[in-house]
């Protein structure tokens, strides 16, 4: 069911029992029968009143589910989950914590879209297509091409993701859209304006944060402090008054320092908001930057390999935490991961880089099957 005027699609699941991936499938298929044509995005509202999802019907439901999601959502609610029902999909998302919207009641979840909405509206009139456009981006370090003419676009609330063998230009890539890197040709159109030359910290007021293939934390510093700095764009009132503890300034840090925590708790690392960041393990250290990323509340996201180094149960984590900061908050995220079941995952669009050249694009499973591809890259491993 569609509210228009709210750009709100209503699923019903009230008393329905999905007995079998078949009856899934029926489901779904004529979810995307019916939302496909829209051409647009929407934000979910789903209903579980009296809903049951068989233990065969899982795996299905999920996959389905996320599918939608990625093709169809601006953000997701869900309502009256049943006890049961929450602890499928908590043990389908292997988190000890599920946190994905679930609501007690409508209104909830009708407020919950509001404060989504709000944020998307942050991103003003720019249509979905024209969030990011790079094109026929060159870089070169003296003799040394790192972009060879390399352009593709990136659709706002999607995850997209950036593969390619070591010194591909990669993260290069990233540091031009993110102003570290100047191109000597080509240009960067980030929602709706062209730049330039822009430096790091212009991106950053545009929105634009980032993580590193190499952490850049603070390691003397605890976990929170280092969140804290993801923050310092968004303070708007100056030291002196900060100093002085003047009203407004309280009120703003107040205002961060609850943005802070709803960060800590989204990312679960509670427990080690106290500790100096240079103590933990590595991959919670990605998993503060990831945090410091995530506190100035920005709108595209460069994620340069966040799961390198990590265990398989540290690189789950790390996949739903930047799936639901997708989920909830309706993120625009660029990923540079060499896991191809991680990319062909999380990805809805693939952009395959080789020498600095740009060698294919698509959905994940275009990429996989173009043979150029296969041969240049995935045919290695
Ligand atoms: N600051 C720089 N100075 C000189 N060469 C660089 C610099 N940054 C990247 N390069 C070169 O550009 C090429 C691509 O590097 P990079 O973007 O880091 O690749 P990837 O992230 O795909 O591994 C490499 O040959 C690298 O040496
Ligand atoms: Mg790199």
């Amino acid at each position: 069911m569609f509210h228009d005027a709210l750009g709100i699609s209503e699923f019903d699941f009230s008393n329905v029992t999905f007995a079998n991936p078949a009856q899934v499938d029926a489901y779904y298929d004529e979810v995307d029968r019916r939302l496909a044509p829209t051409n647009r995005r929407w934000y979910f509202l789903v209903i579980y009143t009296g809903c049951v999802i068989t233990p065969e019907a899982w795996e299905r439901f999920a996959a389905r589910g996320k599918a939608a999601n990625i093709a169809y959502s601006l953000g997701t609610v869900r309502v009256g989950a049943a006890a049961q029902t929450r602890e499928a999909i908590r043990q389908h998302a292997g988190r000890a914590m599920f946190r994905a919207n679930i609501f007690e009641t409508r209104d909830q979840a009708l407020f919950a879209i509001g404060e989504m909405r709000k944020r998307q509206e942050v991103l003003g009139a720019v249509s979905t297509e024209s969030f990011l456009k790079v094109e026929n981006i060159h870089l070169s370090f003296g003799g040394v091409r790192s972009l060879i003419g390399v352009g593709f676009h990136v659709n706002r609330g999607e995850i997209s993701s950036i593969i390619g063998p070591n010194g591909a230009g990669k993260s290069s890539m990233l540091n031009v859209i993110n102003g570290v890197y100047h191109p000597q040709i080509g240009s960067v159109t980030f929602m709706g304006t062209p730049r330039q030359h822009i430096e790091p910290h212009q991106a950053a007021v545009q929105g634009i944060a980032r993580t590193f293939q190499n952490i850049a934390l603070f390691k003397g510093m605890t976990v929170l402090d280092n969140i804290m700095t993801g923050r310092n764009l968004m303070m708007k009132t100056n030291f002196l008054q900060q100093a002085l503890y003047l009203g407004p300034a309280k009120r703003e840090e107040l205002e961060h320092r609850r943005k802070v925590e709803q960060i800590i708790d989204f990312l679960e690392i509670n427990a080690i908001r106290k500790t100096p960041v240079g103590r933990l393990p590595y991959g919670l250290q990605k998993r503060v930057e990831l945090g410091r990323a995530l506190a100035a509340e920005p709108i595209l996201l460069l994620l340069d390999e966040p799961m390198a180094g990590m265990n398989v149960e540290e690189k789950g984590d790390m996949a739903r935490f930047v799936l639901d900061a997708n989920d909830e908050w309706g993120t625009t995220i660029i990923l540079i991961e060499h896991d191809m079941g991680v990319v062909m995952d999380m990805s809805n669009h693939v952009v395959v880089l080789d020498h600095g050249e740009k060698i294919a694009e698509g959905t994940p499973d275009e990429v996989k099957a173009d043979p150029v591809v296969i041969r240049a890259y995935l045919g290695e491993g």
